[in-house]
């Protein structure tokens, strides 16, 4: 159990507050109209985002009561029918394998950014300061092009251990002394690096005078003037929409595992809500102010649309450390700036492996010690091969399915069997049980088939768009295609075990219940 309110609500925003807020975020608004992009991403927000929060939060608590923290199990205990429960608990694996496919890769990322923290204090990275200088400086780290910074991957290898160790230390600390303490200390820190951070962006002005439109203004001007020739982009709303899952964590069964640990009559209406918009400002006003302007003010606009555009990972990496090192003081800004992604990374990684850690202890009655190490060892595996393949498209592959079109998929599941299968009306008492706040009328309407079609008319546009080049592999280099086989199969290896640890632990239950009945049979006789 969470042993506090306000822990609870730092827990649950360090699970949505993560990299997605301020890498993820900038580059999406930047590429798709910038103020534009604002249109739909509210309407996803309202129309998904929160209302899928409460689902997550009311399936949580309410598989809590039954013992269960995860989707296997509790979405089971949505069902009336012992034959849907039981479809419901298989269905469930994938609120434990998705997450847990997006930890393999998502810890990799957030290993890059403990290195860069020790690189920002020890200047290592401050040899070539120039965009080309530092993209090479990434390359080489990331392993996808050997030069003299970089003749192989052992040091990321090495920070990658590190994270891994420090997400299990804190997994193997438990829910309350872990998690909850955990937050407790990042995510302060994450806010007031951001302010800092946020300060010395505003006061920035115009660094170069010889250029005078390089500045700040100018920068939030690109990021919010608005482009409507985007809105009528499908390609904008899915954009849109997929930011609005992968920021709130929603989909994955996360939300969920965390709110498994509330109690019975703790308010999950205005919790969800506090949780939301506290993701929101993190993203919107400290994400959005922060690496793009500060990029226009130094390099203008149109290399800024170029960062962005040549990948999720430039303007973070390789803009920003250009920039620390043109700063006064920047060792101390670029280490701000990178040990605010470590944090907002570590406590969003520790969400996604948490539906598995719960599913071990349910289901297969592991110690927390014993999960941990499982865990640890399916991060390093796969993680390892993330690392290795990335110049091969593993970890892209990895993040479509999993990170993408995962999210979606099972948010569609979680919706038919709370709002549809448990019903709206018991899942609007459910929702409402002990809440300090009531949700307006009109939410019930949009759980019932707003949020539902909107989820289905996604999945067929995302397939159809993206789905099914990405499917068929249209247009991947041929030497690339053994690698996002192996990413495919390594999701769909975890898939089957996790069916197969399913199966074990419901017909060890299923027997253990005979036992019973013929011991009550015996009785009787
Ligand atoms: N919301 C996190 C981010 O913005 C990512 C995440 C997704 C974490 C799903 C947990 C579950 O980076």
């Amino acid at each position: 159990m969470w042993a506090t309110r306000l822990g609870l609500i730092l827990a649950m925003a360090g699970n949505a507050i993560g990299l997605g807020n301020f890498l993820r975020f900038p580059v999406k608004a930047a590429q798709n109209g910038g103020g534009a992009f604002m249109i739909p991403y509210f309407t996803a927000l309202l129309l998904l985002g929160i209302p899928l929060m409460w689902v997550e939060w009311g399936i949580g608590r309410h598989s809590g009561r039954y013992g269960f923290g995860s989707a296997v199990g509790g979405l089971g205990k949505l069902c009336r029918s012992s034959r849907l429960s039981l479809f419901a608990n298989y269905l469930g694996v994938l609120g434990i394998v998705i997450p847990l496919a997006f930890a393999i890769y998502y810890t990799y990322i957030e290993s890059w950014t403990l290195a860069y923290s020790f690189f920002s204090i020890t200047s290592r990275y401050a040899g070539p300061p120039t965009l080309e200088g530092m993209s090479g400086f990434l390359a080489g780290y990331q392993g996808r092009e050997f030069n003299d910074q970089f003749s192989g991957l052992g040091t990321a290898a090495v920070f990658f251990i590190l994270t891994i160790s420090l997400n299990l230390y804190v997994l193997s600390r438990g829910i309350s002394k872990g998690i909850e303490k955990l937050a407790k200390i990042a995510m302060p820190l994450l806010f007031l690096f951001a302010f800092i951070l946020l300060i010395r962006v505003l006061t920035l002005g115009t660094p170069n005078p010889d250029i005078p439109e390089n500045n700040v203004s100018n920068g939030f001007a690109f990021l919010w003037n608005p482009d409507y020739s985007h809105i009528k982009n499908a390609s904008t709303w899915l954009a849109a929409a997929g930011q609005i899952f992968f920021t709130l964590s929603i989909g994955t069964g996360s939300i969920l595992t965390y709110a498994s640990y509330l109690k019975r009559r703790d308010d999950i209406v205005l919790t969800g809500l506090t949780t939301s918009m506290t993701n929101e400002f993190a993203e919107v006003i400290l994400g959005g102010s922060i690496s793009i302007p500060v990029s226009v003010a130094f390099f203008g606009l149109l290399q800024t649309t170029q960062i962005a555009n040549g990948g999720a990972f430039n303007l973070g990496f390789v803009a920003m450390p250009v920039i620390f090192y043109k700063l006064p003081f920047g060792s101390v800004f670029g280490m701000l700036w990178f040990s605010l992604l470590f944090f907002a990374g570590i406590t969003s990684s520790v969400a996604l492996c948490s539906p598995a850690m719960a599913f071990l202890q349910d289901h297969l009655k592991f110690s927390r010690q014993k999960a941990t190490l499982f865990i640890g060892s399916i991060l390093l595996f796969g993680g390892f091969a993330v690392l290795l393949f990335l110049k091969h498209g593993f970890l892209d592959e990895m993040d479509f399915w999993a990170g993408t079109f995962g999210l979606v998929l099972f948010a569609l599941v979680e919706v038919i069997f709370f709002i549809w299968i448990f019903g709206i009306n018991s899942a609007w008492t459910e929702m409402h049980e002990g809440a300090d706040l009531q949700i307006p009328k009109i939410f019930k309407w949009i759980l019932k088939y707003v949020s539902p079609l909107y989820l289905v008319g996604l999945i067929i546009f995302w397939g159809y768009q993206d789905g099914i080049p990405i499917l068929l592999m249209k247009q991947r280099n041929p030497a690339d295609i053994p690698y996002l086989w192996g990413a495919r199969l390594l999701i769909l290896g975890l898939l089957i075990l996790f069916l197969i640890f399913t199966y074990k632990s419901l017909n060890r239950k299923k027997t253990i219940s005979n036992i019973n009945i013929n011991i009550r049979e015996r009785e009787q006789i």
